[in-house]
């Protein structure tokens, strides 16, 4: 009697807990797990409404209040994603409660937008940001831009661009952390932590988007778009790690490159883009062609037409389709044809909604409409980026302690193209980054000096041309004063995509005007702003010192101010070798050894680069105690401590960084000279003693993956390399 009551009530709750239910609508109920409303969403969708969700549109470059009403009458209510190309909310809100109020499902758009180096406060480009070595601030700045970025509308960003490029020739370059694999994927990590806040959901997060997958920096001769050969060993060893890296820090979404990856193009790859990222790396968010590179694919004859593009993209594991329109035009007739089966595109539908459902989209898709003091460059912000900009400010050159400039100095030469110009500070890829935000190298100049030291003015040149009627003017100034600065280096617009050189040399006008200068006697400081290393074979010489600033951003100018005044210790290090000629590309710090030492070398020009990945002077010195191991010999499930101590024994207080890299001489796939597996930059005051120390874990350190990407790990002798001391270990099964 008992249990039949007991059943009667059971079977009551169930049918109660059904009615509910059937009331609640699961997918919008938001304390029901992530994985049960993305069920319930998807087994509510309609074919159509699934195959919109797989589409990203462009909302109008030049959009504003005066046509919103035309941009938000021509989007579907449905779609997947928009590039938002606004930075006031008010347009996204539009477009958002169209999708929320007049989509059958109310499903939120996802709003995407390339913030690469900040989105109004703009912050040095990634290539100079890697010479900081310091990802805590990298993580910080890239937090400015999700705020800012979320605040004018943006939930997800194009970036970081984690591509290991080695031809300078490639404009793309400076998107990306160098030439080393570990340090892009330490970057690329804190900026993904940066953009993504500990939860996506949080209000002023944005999901990141790991860019191009992959292989894209290999592009063949530096020639944007173009094939690139890359050996599945080269893969496996140097361009998926990084991308590893920042899937474990969480990154939400990838990006698909337009290489040809080896003849399986990037868009449609199934090995890198299935088989790996989803199957093996367990990724659970969602990959986007690049622009137009679904289409490419016929232009690169993989596919025949649009159609068998749009299946080849979406088969290999190419969620959404970036502006194309291919899968919106031709998935409905290959799923009819049985080309594509239902579970992929439910698959694909459900990693599209995941992200969206962490990115807090259903519960909040509107973005509060704040005013542009509150929510763009805040002086906290710009702190951030000034920081930034000082700690990726890499002194190349010197001699005899020219810098800093004291007041033994009373009147300075400031000259080039570069010395007032703003524009080109910012790099590529500014965002909503705007001319009148940048401080000048004059300005910052002007604001450090004030009036101890005479600042005379000329430009001397143009960036490129043949134009040499300034340097007359430049040559005065120069005569009159104790000592010159000039300002050289590329425009903007010289990086970024589709922005390749045959040579990364400047423009003979520019050299010239050093020449011209050097006829003076007096000593000469180069200051450069680019996107990519410079050919310094004629430059160097000529000069006293130089200064590497990259494209540092809106406070570029009172950084470099305070390095050349002293007021700052540089302590940047390159993150990618300067070849001393264009004809040496490539060159990078962990090459392979060649089969003869001393030969095989150009017979025209030295061997060794300018400067390899790792040099940056200091205004101090930092002297380096003996390299100690704690054993010298370990097992493969025993960790070895490296220790090393450094003391500041110059007068100045600096920042030091040690590079921790790891050799092995003899393996049964050959080894890279040396690899990078560590970094650690501390400050030390003048005086002051630190112990820098690696832990060395032998699988994640000693192994190396195969052309399978299968890691072997094999006994034998390591070396350990810092500086100039180099300590040897043994490995014993
Ligand atoms: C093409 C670029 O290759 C990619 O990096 C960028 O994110 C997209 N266009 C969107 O602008």
């Amino acid at each position: 009697m008992k249990k039949t009551a007991s059943c009667i009530l059971c079977s009551l709750m169930i049918q109660l807990t059904v009615i509910a239910d059937n009331n609640r609508v699961l997918y919008k109920d938001s304390s029901a797990p992530i994985e049960k409303r993305i069920q319930d969403l998807v087994s509510r969708m309609s074919l159509n409404e699934k195959i919109q969700q797989l589409n990203q549109y462009v909302l109008g470059e030049n959009t504003n209040a005066n046509n919103l009403g035309e941009a938000v009458s021509t989007i579907p209510a449905g779609i997947g994603s928009l590039i938002y190309f606004e930075s006031n909310p008010v347009l996204r809100n539009e477009i958002q409660k169209k999708a929320m109020k007049e989509s059958r499902l109310g499903i939120p758009v996802l709003f995407g937008y390339d913030i690469i180096h900040g989105f109004r406060t703009i912050y040095p480009i990634s290539l100079a940001q890697a010479c900081s070595w310091n990802p805590g601030l990298v993580e910080q700045a890239c937090g400015v831009a999700a705020r800012e970025g979320s605040m004018a509308g943006v939930d997800w960003t194009f970036s970081p661009m984690i591509d290991i490029a080695r031809d300078s020739r490639w404009g793309r370059v400076s998107e990306g952390y160098g030439e080393d694999p570990y340090a892009n994927g330490v970057f690329g990590a804190a900026s993904v932590k940066g953009y993504q806040g500990k939860n996506l959901s949080d209000p002023y997060s944005i999901a990141a988007c790991l860019k191009h997958f992959v292989g894209y920096g290999e592009s063949e001769g530096g020639r944007d778009y173009h094939y690139s050969d890359v050996s599945a060993q080269s893969l496996w060893e140097t361009y998926l790690p990084p991308y590893e890296a920042c899937i474990k820090a969480g990154a939400a979404t990838l990006m698909s490159s337009f290489n040809d990856i080896s003849g399986i193009p990037g868009s449609a790859n199934p090995y890198t883009l299935t088989t790996i990222l989803k199957q093996q790396w367990k990724h659970d968010g969602f990959v986007i062609s690049d622009w137009n590179a679904v289409d490419q694919l016929i232009n690169q004859g993989f596919a025949a037409n649009k159609k068998e593009a749009a299946c080849k993209a979406f088969m290999a594991g190419v969620e959404m389709d970036m502006t194309d329109n291919d899968y919106a035009d031709f998935l409905p007739q290959l799923i009819a044809e049985k080309k594509v089966p239902m579970e992929r595109v439910n698959d694909a539908v459900s990693r599209i909604l995941r992200i969206k459902f962490r990115l807090g989209l259903f519960e909040h898709p509107y973005t509060p409409e704040a005013s542009e003091s509150e929510r763009l460059l805040l002086p906290q912000s710009i702190e951030i980026a000034r920081k930034l900009a000082e700690e990726s400010i890499v002194l190349l050159k010197n001699e005899k302690q020219l810098l800093p400039i004291t007041s033994r100095y009373k009147r300075v030469a400031l000259i080039g193209p570069m010395a007032k110009d703003k524009e080109n500070l910012l790099g590529a890829w500014q965002a909503h980054g705007q001319v009148n935000d940048v401080e000048s190298i004059f300005e910052g100049l002007e604001k450090e000096w004030k009036s101890n030291i005479e600042l005379d003015y000329a430009k001397g040149c143009d960036f490129e041309g043949d134009n040499e009627s300034d340097f007359k003017e430049a040559l005065t100034a120069a005569q009159n004063s104790d000592i010159i600065l000039v300002c050289l280096g590329e425009k903007g617009n010289w990086s970024g995509e589709n922005a390749s050189r045959s040579t990364i040399a400047l423009p003979s006008i520019q050299e010239k005007l050093v020449s011209e200068l050097k006829r003076t006697g007096k000593p000469i400081v180069l200051i450069l702003s680019n996107g990519r290393p410079l050919e310094l074979i004629r430059l160097r010489s000529q000069v006293d010192a130089i200064v590497e600033i990259w494209q540092p951003g809106v406070a570029g100018g009172a950084s470099l101010a305070g390095i050349l005044s002293g007021r700052i210790n540089p302590s940047g290090k390159l993150a990618i070798t300067f070849p001393l000629t264009t004809g040496q590309i490539p060159v990078y710090y962990n090459m392979r050894q060649s089969a003869r030492l001393k030969e095989g070398f150009y017979q025209d020009i030295p061997t060794e680069p300018a400067y390899w990945f790792g040099h940056g002077l200091s205004y101090t010195t930092f002297t380096y105690g003996n390299l100690k191991l704690s054993a010298t010999k370990i097992k493969k499930n025993e960790k070895l401590i490296a220790e090393v101590e450094v003391q500041n024994t110059g007068a100045m207080d600096g920042k030091e960084t040690v590079l921790w890299f790891i050799s092995d001489p003899v393996a049964s796939i050959t080894r890279p000279m040396k690899e990078l597996k560590f970094f650690e930059k501390k400050e030390l005051k003048a005086g002051q003693k630190s112990i820098f120390r690696m832990e060395i874990d032998p699988m994640r350190d000693l192994s190396f993956p195969d052309s399978n990407g299968l890691r072997h790990l094999e006994a034998g002798d390591f070396y350990l390399t810092i500086g100039n001391q180099k300590a040897k270990f043994e490995l014993v099964d």
